[in-house]
Parts: structure tokens; sequence; C-alpha cells
């Protein structure tokens, strides 16, 4: 039902500074948050709604994932053999790696990208998860990034959840361009203003990387993009510590991404420049690297720190945000409302969407999430399955006890923007 909802909770979590947990119940309008209180509904409250009695579980703003790459070809399970063998990231890279799904994306049908990105957007809903971000950059010739870019846009028509779309042509130097200068001056010149030019995508990423792309590399395309209007991503001090995270702070990169090498140096600057760090621990376990990103010393020390799936067929296979979260708890250290809230408000703002969603509050847009946890400590501590129980967008019930409601989805749909 669009119109008038109550739901009742002794746990809601509204990542709101100083209000982070309410026991009593939230007031639906028209798909917005219209009442956030503590205590029994009156019955002022109550007339002509409908109540949902989620007494017993967590309700939390939808969740959303603030970094993935949703759309591409194949898969590549070939490299587990050769990671369990000891074969590190950039060697596997050397062999495949970003340009085994290149060529799987160039060969896949427009069709065939589509349903594969669908079929995993709504598995992230019976996730919890209510707004993706996602990047191109397994094409990397002008065509695929286009149709990639244009297929992120119809699929914010087809299903529910919103999709933010960034431009990441600087994933990896395509094997037509020999010559890496020549392959960053044709992304400047050819690709990028025809992405503007269609606006089909809002931010721009870069590959900052020892073997991808140079600090100098990453500058260069970084500052066009900002010209060329792009907000801006920087993939950072992933594997080797290459000040990455320092050149997204002095550009005022939206965020900066990974962050699992970087230098304790760099630290204060991503809090001076308020740069969101996206962190991705799904992606250090899956790549069996040492150690996670140091993300209790970021935020103890006042950076904006987001938790993301990183969703893609090399790093992090698993688009069960969930997963994020639990190894953000147990391996990085960090606490079950810190990572609640970095996979909500912190990161909406490292999609610039906290003025509309990201926080349980009067106006914001009733996205929801609720967990089969009496309260957020138990979401962290029944780990390894799916506590997703609901999830509402705009308002809609999309999904009710595990199912996805297709009466709702369409509803939905109809209403988008
Ligand atoms: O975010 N680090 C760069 N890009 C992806 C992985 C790319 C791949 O291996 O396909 C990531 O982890
Ligand atoms: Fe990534």
């Amino acid at each position: 039902m669009k119109n008038k909802q109550v739901l009742l909770s002794h746990s809601i979590y509204t990542a709101v500074e100083g209000q982070e947990l309410v026991d009593g119940y939230l007031v639906l309008e028209e798909g917005r948050i219209a009442k956030l209180a503590h205590g029994e509904p009156s019955s002022a409250d109550l007339k002509d709604a409908q109540v949902h009695d989620f007494r017993g579980q967590t309700i939390t703003p939808g969740l959303v994932d603030a970094h993935t790459h949703l759309v591409h070809g194949g898969s590549r399970e070939q490299e587990l053999a050769l990671k369990l063998a000891g074969a590190s990231y950039m060697e596997i890279h050397q062999e495949g790696g970003i340009k085994s799904t290149m060529r799987a994306t160039r060969e896949a049908t427009e069709a065939e990208l589509l349903d594969k990105a669908l079929a995993t957007l709504l598995s992230m809903l019976q996730h919890g998860t209510t707004t993706v971000e996602t990047k191109s950059g397994y094409g990397l010739d002008k065509e695929t990034e286009l149709r990639v870019l244009r297929i992120n846009r119809e699929l914010n028509k087809l299903q529910p959840l919103d999709l933010v779309s960034t431009y990441m042509g600087a994933h990896d130097t395509p094997p037509e361009f020999p010559d890496q200068a020549a392959y960053i001056k044709f992304i400047l010149e050819e690709v990028m203003p025809q992405v503007q030019k269609e606006k089909l995508a809002e931010f721009c990423d870069i590959f900052c990387e020892e073997g991808i792309f140079s600090l100098e590399e990453t500058r260069e395309i970084g500052e066009a993009a900002k010209r060329m209007g792009f907000k801006l991503k920087i993939h950072a001090d992933e594997i080797v510590p290459m000040g990455g995270a320092g050149l997204a702070a002095d550009l005022g990169a939206v965020s900066s991404e990974h962050l699992m090498a970087i230098a304790d140096e760099d630290i204060p600057k991503l809090a001076k420049s308020g740069t969101v760090a996206v962190l991705l621990p799904a992606t250090t376990f899956f790549l069996r690297s040492e150690h996670f990103a140091p993300a209790k010393k970021m935020w103890d020390q006042g950076v904006t720190v987001a938790i993301a799936s990183d969703y893609n067929p090399g790093s992090s296979p698993c688009e069960n945000l969930q997963m994020a979260m639990d190894m953000a708890c147990l391996g990085m250290g960090l606490q079950p409302l810190q990572i609640l809230k970095a996979v909500t408000l912190n990161a909406a703002k490292a999609i610039c969407r906290d003025h509309e969603i990201g926080s349980l509050e009067v106006g914001k847009r009733a996205d929801l999430t609720i967990f089969k946890a009496l309260n957020p400590d138990y979401i962290f501590y029944h780990f390894g399955l799916n506590r997703v129980s609901h999830v509402f967008k705009d308002g809609w019930q999309v999904l009710r006890d595990g199912q996805i409601d297709q009466a709702a989805l369409q509803s939905v749909l109809r209403t988008k923007r």
C-alpha cells in the first residue's frame, strides 16, 4: 500500500547522530518518512493506516551499495585455482583478469548483459540493498562502454533499485591500444564527451594502481573529468601505497575506494577534504590479502567511512552486502552501529544522495530494510546467511518475508522518477 503505513519496532536504527536507536514507530506517507517517534503510536497516527508489526526485528534505512561493477559478461571461476596455487591479483591480471571480462562483455549481447544484471539486482534486493552505484569499465572500447552505461539507464526503469552510474574507462588499457597515452587521449576526447552528452554517468572513476594508471595519469584524467562536469571517484591504494588517496583528496574527489594500502599520512587528508573512504572488505577476503583497510584508524581520525560490496567478476563476485558488513565487523573491527552507518548514510554520501536517502528522517524517501534481528548487534552476531526479511522501496513493500512482491514491484516502477 502506497499511502499511510505505520511500522512498529523496538529497534529502529536511524543513522542520525545522537539519536541512532529508537524504540517506537515510523509513519510513512506518499513514499516518504512522515514521522519517527519513540513509544506507541497515537490513535491519530493509526487513523487510516496499514500497520506492520516489526517488533522483534530491526529496521534500518535501505542499504546503499556504493561501489559495484554490475554490468559485465561471463565469470572468472577459473582464477580460483590459480589464486589457491598462490598467484597474486596482478599475476592473474597479466594473464586474464579484467581483460578476460572485457572480452566476455564485448561478446555478450545487450539482452544477455541486461538479464544477468537484472538477476543480480533482484538478488541484491533480497539481501536488503535499495540503491546501487555501478561502474562501466569492462568494455573499454567506446561502443561497449556506451552500451553498458545505456543498460544502466534501462535497468533503472526495469526493477525497483535506484542505480547511480559511473564511467570507468580508466579501469585498464585495452589491447588495441599498445600506447597507454593514446588510450587516455581516446577516452578524454572520444568517449567522455559522448557520455556527458547523453548524460550517461554522473561520476568518473579511475583505477590508480601500479601497472594500471599512474598517479600522474590519474591526475590528468581526473582533472579533465572534473572540467567536463563529472564528479570523481578513485580506486586508490588497493595493492601498492601510491598516494592515490592523497590525490583523491587533492582533486576534491567525492570518494576514494579500496585503500587497503593507504599511507598513514593520507588519512588526515581524506578527513579534511571530506572525501568518503569506500572500503571493500569482501574484496580483501576474496583476494586473500594480508590485511583489511585500516577502517578503525580512518574512522577515529574523522574520515567518513562507507562499506560496499565491490560486486564484480574478478575480486568480489558477491552481491550480498551483508557479507561485506560481516567482514567489516569481524575482520576490520568496526562496531555494529558504525557499520550500519557505513552502509546507509555514509554510503549515500559517497554517491551524493544523502539529501534523499541513507537515514530515517522526516521527508526522506521511505527506503527501509528490515532484519530478522532483535537488535543491531544480532545482525552481526548471526552471520553467514541472509538476515533480511522485508524491504520497502519508496514506501512500497517490495520484499515480504523474503519473497519479492511482484505487485509492489510494479507499483515502484510506475512511480519511479
Ligand atoms: O574494484 N580494482 C579494480 N577493479 C575491480 C576488480 C576488477 C577485476 O578484477 O575484474 C575492483 O576490485
Ligand atoms: Fe571496484
